[in-house]
C-alpha cells in the first residue's frame, strides 16, 4: 500500500468536502486504488473557526505548514481567486510538489499557461479537472478526444445559476427577479449574482476548455460574452411555440472563417439533447473528428461533487498518472470575429400604425432579411417578434441599436442567436 500525503490550501466548501470524503471513504479508496491518502496539513486564514471540520488535521494561517512540509507531495489549492493562490502554487511547484486546483479564475487567467509551463519544465503534474463543470469529467474527456483527430466543437451549459433560472422561468413562468430569488434561496446563486448571470463564470470555463480542445489560449476579456439578464419568460414561451428552448451556451467551434469562442444565450431545437438539460445541471456536448459527438451531464458545483473531481486528480497522480493536459499552445485566435446567425429579435413598441414598416426599413437598410414576424397580444409595450434569415452579427447589432432609437420603441430589444445544432 502506497501512502500519499496531501496539503490543502483553503478549507472552504470544497476543501472541507475533500477532507470529509477522505475521512469517510479513505479505507475504500485504499482498497480500490492501492493509495492511502493522508491530509497532512491545511492552510486557511480562519482555520481556528473551522476546527470541527478540520477534524484534528494540523492547520495554520501560515502557508509554510503545507509548502515547507517534507511529507506533502501533492498540494491542493482551494482558496480561489488569483492572489495569493498563484504565488502559493508557484512556491509549491518550485518546492517540487505536484499541484491540483479547482481554481477556474486562476487557470483561465494569463497565470494559467504560465503555471502549466512551470509545471511542465519541472516535470510535475498540474491537475485542474475540478475547475470546469464540477463533477463532470470534461478535462479527461477532452484529453481523450484530442489523442487523435481534433475537436470540431464544444457547446457547454456551464453555469448552474443561469440554467436553474431559465428552467424556473420556462417551466413555472416566474419572472426574472423571482427566479433569481429562488435560486438564491436554494443556494444556486450568490448574494451578488453578477458574475454568473453576466456569463463571466461560463467564460472562464470556456477559456480553459478551448485551451485544451483548440490549443488556443484566449484571455477571458477577449471573448465575446453576453449573459441572461435580458431574457424574460415571454421569450421562453415564444421559443417553445416555435420549437426551441433557450440556454446560456459556451461555444468553442472551428469554422472555415476561424475559431469561434463565445458565451451567449442561444435558441436551440427543443428535440436536441442539450435542450433536456434543466435545473442547476451542467452539460458539455463535444464533437470530434475521431470520437464523434458525446454529451456529459452532471453536477457542475457543490462541495462533494467538486471535491470528487479534485480527488480523482489526486488519485491519478498519486498512482503516477499524467493529469497535466497539453494546453495553451497557440495564443489568441480571432475569438470575436463576426459570424452569421439567424436571429430572434423581440422589439417592445407603442401600439400604433406604421411601427412595423419603420422596423422593416431599418432591417432592410442593414441588408437583413426577415423570415417571420409575429405580434404577441397584450398591453403596451407591444411585443413584436421577428425571426431573421442568416445575417452578420455586426449588421444585426447596428440595426438593433438604430431600431431602439425609433420613437415607437419603448424598451431595449432582446436579441437571441439561433444556434443550429
Ligand atoms: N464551491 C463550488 O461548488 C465550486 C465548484 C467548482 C470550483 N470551485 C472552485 O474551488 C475553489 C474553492 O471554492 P470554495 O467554494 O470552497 O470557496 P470558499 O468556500 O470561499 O473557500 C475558500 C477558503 O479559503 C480561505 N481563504 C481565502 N482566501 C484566503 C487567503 N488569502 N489566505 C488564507 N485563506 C484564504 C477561505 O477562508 P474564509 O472562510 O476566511 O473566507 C475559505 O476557507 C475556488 O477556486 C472555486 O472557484 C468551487
Amino acid at each position: 500500500m502506497k501512502e500519499v500525503s496531501i496539503g490543502i490550501l483553503g478549507a472552504g466548501n470544497v476543501g472541507r468536502g475533500l477532507i470529509e470524503l477522505i475521512a469517510r471513504d479513505g479505507e475504500a479508496i485504499a482498497a480500490r486504488t492501492g493509495i492511502r491518502l493522508k491530509v497532512a496539513a491545511v492552510f486557511d486564514r480562519s482555520y481556528q473557526k473551522k476546527s470541527e471540520a478540520l477534524a484534528g488535521v494540523p492547520a495554520s494561517d501560515d502557508p509554510s505548514i503545507v509548502l515547507s512540509n517534507p511529507d506533502v507531495s501533492i498540494v491542493v489549492e482551494l482558496l480561489g481567486g488569483l492572489s495569493p493562490a498563484g504565488d502559493l502554487i508557484r512556491s509549491a511547484l518550485s518546492a517540487g510538489k505536484a499541484v491540483v486546483t479547482a481554481n477556474k479564475a486562476l487557470v483561465s487567467s494569463p497565470a494559467g499557461p504560465e503555471l502549466l509551463k512551470l509545471a511542465q519544465d519541472q516535470n510535475l503534474n498540474f491537475g485542474f479537472e475540478a475547475a470546469v463543470a464540477g463533477a463532470i469529467p470534461i478535462i479527461r474527456t477532452l484529453r481523450m478526444h484530442c489523442v487523435s483527430g481534433e475537436v470540431r466543437s464544444i457547446r457547454g451549459i456551464l453555469n448552474g445559476t443561469c440554467n436553474y433560472m431559465i428552467t424556473r422561468m420556462e417551466e413555472d413562468g416566474l419572472d426574472y427577479d423571482a427566479a433569481l430569488r429562488l435560486a438564491q434561496e436554494k443556494g444556486f446563486a450568490e448574494a451578488d449574482p453578477t458574475f454568473d448571470v453576466s456569463g463571466q463564470d461560463a467564460a472562464q470555463k470556456l477559456a480553459i476548455l478551448a485551451g485544451i480542445a483548440l490549443d488556443s489560449y484566449v484571455p477571458v476579456d477577449r471573448l465575446r460574452v453576453e449573459g441572461i439578464e435580458s431574457i424574460r419568460p415571454v421569450d421562453l414561451k415564444i421559443a417553445r411555440r416555435m420549437g426551441w428552448v433557450i440556454r446560456l451556451l459556451a461555444i468553442a467551434r472551428r469554422t472555415d472563417a476561424g475559431e469561434l469562442l463565445r458565451v451567449h444565450p442561444a435558441m436551440i431545437q427543443e428535440d436536441h439533447i442539450l435542450a433536456s438539460v434543466k435545473e442547476e445541471r451542467n452539460a458539455v456536448f463535444v464533437d470530434s473528428t475521431s470520437a464523434g459527438p458525446s454529451l456529459l451531464v452532471g453536477k457542475g458545483a457543490g462541495s462533494h461533487p467538486t471535491a470528487t473531481a479534485v480527488l480523482s486528480d489526486v488519485i491519478d497522480l498519486a498512482r503516477g498518472g499524467e493529469v497535466r493536459p497539453a494546453l495553451f499552445q497557440k495564443t489568441e485566435p480571432e475569438a470575436r470575429a463576426d459570424f452569421n446567425y439567424r436571429f430572434y429579435v423581440r422589439v417592445q413598441t407603442h401600439d400604433r400604425p406604421g411601427v412595423l414598416a419603420e422596423i422593416a426599413t431599418v432591417f432592410a437598410d442593414h441588408d437583413i432579411s426577415i423570415a417571420s414576424f409575429h405580434q404577441e397580444e397584450g398591453p403596451e409595450p407591444v411585443q413584436l417578434v421577428i425571426v431573421t434569415h442568416a445575417a452578420l452579427e455586426s449588421a444585426m447589432f447596428e440595426a438593433v441599436a438604430e431600431m431602439d432609437r425609433l420613437r415607437a420603441v419603448m424598451l431595449p430589444s432582446v436579441v437571441i442567436r439561433i444556434e443550429d445544432l
